[in-house]
């Protein structure tokens, strides 16, 4: 039995005990255990953390003298109704490597106070690790960004422009680029102008934003379970509610969707109907049009993000929740992190004339606009058409070794593990047979040098061994050479070999799991 979205960090400087007695209290301030719940059995919650019992006791023990739990005789533990009477102390003997930084640790707002900081710390590192062979974090391949054209563009818009690009820029960005955008989007079916278009810092601002704009702590946020962990950190730092509802291979179920809705009454939707990170799902048009119409009906914002679009390298495109909903109810995210290059941290947001005018108002508070020579210089980059021969020979490439990564799985891999063969971006979203942990296989493949992300991770309601989808792992295929995809494939293969003849398994599991958990 495990408490949603708890885990431990051994690394930490942080002792366990404490990890746990912060987890359950954060876990309690953003809703995911409500005040008189029972919490699992002390010998449960060990065995699910893998940590010692006494541990655990210890953790319970804290609680319970600051009044946060109460009645621990034998009959369980469980959340006081009230707050607690009294803060827990900060940890005993926290604090950085070299013996600095304790005083520091009772000033830290809840935002960001507990092991939810080092967890998130750590998965960023993970992404962008310079180390072995990666099939973690989703970012295009150093070798494809176009250093020598966007610094002839950079040039030429500090020659135009000069001292102007080195000033502030308008909050919502350089208007030449906003109309460029609006135009793209017009192109793709969009009602939208340059005027409703906001640059931010990616997609991630975007996001944030975004949620900021609609969302109070307490609110409630309808995301597909699995998805963005970015999104969920977002949504963690709001304190805002999380519901994750199940998909099957065509996106969010809309059956669910709708009991979602009629239950929660959330402030929003989140959902990537293209290419969903992590599974890869593509929602085709009837279902983008069925999800529509349920947020509609419901009067629920839909957030869109469209982090890989342009990035599709078979099949048909279909058009964006903003092309179809006219962008009335649809917020839109884009961003040129995937498609271009990630270090302009350029995106962008699109959205209605009421919900843009506060976009702007948070996008002034939060950094007063994003830089305006490198925004000078994409536009340039842009209205000189390199994107489109850049996007050529990015898809192809992708295309390629999402094919090398396909065929070196079919012969490394057993048979009963499955994965999808997506029609674009940057990664393939894999499924083990039941019994086998990816966690597990995490640590295994990082001491031969390979790194993947661990599928449980994306999920809503619960990491680490046993928590939903700790069989599914994620890897991507854009960043690694051919040579490293066969050589870390056959890796894990081997390691999945040697688990699978160790573990009981059924095997055989359909690759996309519906779970109802309305
Ligand atoms: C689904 C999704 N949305 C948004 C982002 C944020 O991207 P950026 O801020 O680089 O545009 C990412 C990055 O990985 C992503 O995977």
């Amino acid at each position: 039995m495990a408490i949603p979205g708890l885990i431990i960090d051994v690394d930490s400087e942080v002792p366990v005990y404490r990890q746990i007695a912060d987890g359950i209290q954060a876990a309690t301030a953003d809703g995911r255990l409500s005040r008189g719940d029972r919490l699992p059995p002390t010998r449960d919650l060990a065995r699910s953390l893998q940590v010692n019992r006494n541990t655990v006791v210890a953790a319970y023990d804290l609680l319970a003298a600051t009044g946060f739990v109460h009645g621990r005789t034998g009959r369980g533990t469980y959340l006081a109704s009230e707050p607690a009477a009294r803060d827990l102390p900060a940890p005993a003997n926290a604090g950085t490597a070299d013996g600095h930084g304790e005083e520091w640790f009772s000033a830290f707002s809840q935002t960001v106070d507990g092991p939810g900081v080092d967890r998130l710390l750590s998965a960023y590192q993970l992404a962008t690790a310079d180390e072995g062979i990666s099939f973690a974090g989703s970012y295009p391949d150093r070798e494809l960004l176009p250093a020598g054209v966007f610094l002839k563009s950079i040039k030429a818009a500090m020659k135009e422009e000069g001292a102007a690009l080195l000033a502030y820029g308008p909050t919502a960005g350089y208007p030449a680029l906003r109309n460029t955008l609006a135009e793209e989007m017009t192109r793709k079916g969009s009602e939208i102008r340059g005027s409703q278009i906001l640059i931010t810092n990616g997609a991630q601002q975007g996001l944030e934003l975004v949620f900021r704009t609609f969302l109070d702590p307490g609110d409630t946020a309808i995301v597909e379970d699995p998805t963005y962990t970015g999104a969920l950190s977002v949504l963690g730092s709001l304190r805002a509610k999380t519901v994750g509802v199940p998909m099957d291979e065509q996106g969010i179920r809309p059956d669910l969707l709708e009991a979602a809705l009629i239950r929660h009454r959330p402030q929003l939707i989140y959902l990537q109907p293209t290419f969903q990170n992590p599974t890869t799902a593509v929602m085709p048009e009837s279902r983008r049009r069925e999800v529509l119409a349920l947020a509609i009906r419901y009067g629920c914002p839909v957030v869109e993000d469209d982090w890989a679009g342009d990035l599709r390298f078979e099949g048909k495109e279909i058009p964006t929740l903003h092309a179809l909903d006219h962008g009335r109810h649809v917020i839109y995210l884009g961003t040129f992190s995937k498609k271009l290059m990630p270090g302009v941290r350029v995106g962008w947001a699109a959205a209605p004339k009421e919900v843009f005018r506060r976009l702007v108002a948070l996008k002034q508070i939060s950094d007063c606009g994003t830089s305006p020579i490198l925004q000078a210089g994409l536009q340039r980059y842009l209205a000189a058409g390199c994107l489109r021969p850049h996007l050529k020979r990015v898809r192809a490439e992708y295309r390629n070794r999402r094919d090398l990564m396909l065929e070196s799985m079919s012969r490394y891999f057993p048979g009963k593990v499955r994965w999808t063969t997506p029609p674009g971006g940057l990664f393939l979203w894999v499924r083990l047979p039941k019994g086998l942990d990816s966690g597990e296989l995490f640590v295994a493949a990082r001491r031969k040098g390979v790194l993947f992300s661990r599928g449980d991770l994306f999920h809503v309601d619960g990491q680490g061994p046993g928590a939903t989808g700790s069989n599914t792992l994620r890897l991507t295929y854009s960043s690694a050479s051919p040579e490293q995809i066969d050589l870390g494939i056959r890796t894990l293969g081997d390691l999945i070999r040697s688990r699978w003849s160790e573990s009981p398994h059924d095997g055989g599991e359909p690759l996309v799991e519906a779970v109802p958990i309305l």
